[in-house]
């Protein structure tokens, strides 16, 4: 924002007049101040935690991480423990967001019965789709023969669901800036999961339904004008993969 004009021979860096208005508390001013000159005292009085030492961990190490993720769709009947998903939690609000809003919050349906009944619900309206000539129509279709079947095909088995909320008066003042956040905010957590060896899957049908079917979230009982923004289902992966499966060549193209 340019809050603050660097020093020079003469003079120590300021803050020209009133614009401290516009800060978004980013507190890149105490982050990159090689002499630590400046204390963001809004953030309380927390110490700094120490940024990673270059080349702690390698492009590759990192590389198969991130390539090693991947959706999960069986999982161990085993809870994850609450101070578990709070250490991912405290990962995932490092996650970039528009003007530095951190305006994504969480709900955890910790209980693996309230998330069985969750996926009887989006069936039910999976049903009704089945039976509507809605594009989706063939595709629901499918998915409710699978359930008959007895395979969940809605939460997987998961025992957990994090729903990302927002407060709806707060995403209409920020505008679209704040759109990808809760996006980028699960991006962070399915990653950061995977570091205490839990698994994720993004549960785009149950969004979907959640965003349909209002007996859905008068069930969840949202807190006051939040609404869900997306979903991921998430606990201890059954398998492992053994390999990392092919993907497309990224098609870039270059000016
Ligand atoms: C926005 C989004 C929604 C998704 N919704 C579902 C879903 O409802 N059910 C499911 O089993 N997988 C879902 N997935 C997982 C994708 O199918 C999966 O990411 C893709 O097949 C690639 O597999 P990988 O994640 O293991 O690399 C979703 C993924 C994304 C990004």
């Amino acid at each position: 924002m340019g809050i603050i004009d660097p020093a020079d021979e003469v003079q120590l860096p300021r803050v020209h007049e009133g614009m401290d208005a516009v800060c978004f508390s980013c507190g890149h001013c105490e982050a990159f101040c090689p002499s630590g000159a400046l204390t963001f005292t809004d953030m309380g009085s927390k110490a700094h935690e120490s940024v990673i030492s270059k080349g702690a961990i390698s492009p590759e190490n990192l590389g198969l991480f991130l390539k090693s993720r991947r959706s999960i769709r069986t999982y161990k009947p085993i809870e994850v423990p609450h101070a578990t998903i709070e250490s991912i939690l405290d990962i995932v609000r490092y996650a970039p967001s528009g003007g530095n809003s951190q305006l994504v919050e969480w709900l955890v349906i910790h209980d693996p019965r309230v998330v069985r009944e969750i996926a009887e619900q989006t069936i039910d309206w999976e049903r009704e789709v089945a039976k509507s000539s809605l594009p989706m129509a063939s595709m629901a279709s499918a998915m409710v023969a699978a359930w008959d079947k007895g395979n969940d095909v809605i939460c997987r088995g998961a025992p957990h669901i994090i729903l990302a909320l927002m407060d709806e008066d707060k995403v209409m003042s920020m505008g679209d800036v704040i759109m990808g956040d809760p996006i980028i905010a699960l991006t962070y957590f399915e990653i950061a999961a995977q570091a205490f060896g839990i698994g994720t899957c993004w549960a785009g049908v149950l969004l979907i339904a959640s965003q349909n079917r209002s007996s859905i979230l008068e069930y969840l009982n949202l807190p006051e004008g939040r609404r869900i923004v997306n979903a991921m289902l998430f606990g201890y992966p059954q398998y492992a993969p053994q390999f990392i499966p092919r993907r497309n060549p990224p098609h870039v193209t270059w000016r």
